[in-house]
């Protein structure tokens, strides 16, 4: 059920997507595992190319604003293309301080999950003020 609404929030973030520069649009979706809320959001590129903002980060700013520094149960992300994509390494980063090793990122097309992943296996060693290797 709660997979159901992450793609279906994904799918809804990813047609407000601004991506005129790449023509490619994403839509993500994370649970809040305080509150149990899904946030979606999408990507918003911008003319100067690296001021663009990925969907996984959209969302992580949606759910902040919200509800402040809380954790993730499970993100989500939607694209058009087989095989699904995959959170860029800035995403990850940034994922890095609400969600942990075993926290699960599923890869999802338009109509659903293809494939669902650890964060610790896609980033294992995030950047840390205090090095945790
Ligand atoms: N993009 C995302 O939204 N998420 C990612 O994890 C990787 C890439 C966006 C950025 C840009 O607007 C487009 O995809 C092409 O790179």
């Amino acid at each position: 059920m709660n997979r159901e609404k992450m793609l279906e929030t994904a799918v809804e973030a990813r047609n407000h997507a601004y991506a005129p520069y790449s023509g490619f649009s994403v839509g993500a979706a994370l649970v809040s595992s305080e509150s149990g809320l899904i946030y979606g959001g999408c990507n918003v590129e911008n003319a100067s190319y690296g001021a663009t903002i990925c969907a996984e980060r959209g969302a992580v700013m949606k759910m902040v604003a919200s509800e402040g520094k809380v954790r993730i149960s499970e993100i989500l992300v939607s694209t058009d293309t087989n095989p699904p994509a995959v959170p860029c390494a800035l995403c990850l980063q940034v994922l890095s301080e609400f969600c942990g090793p075993d926290t699960p990122i599923h890869l999802a097309d338009l109509t659903g999950i293809k494939k669902t992943v650890t964060f610790g296996s896609l980033l294992p060693h995030p950047f840390n003020e205090i090095p945790q290797l």
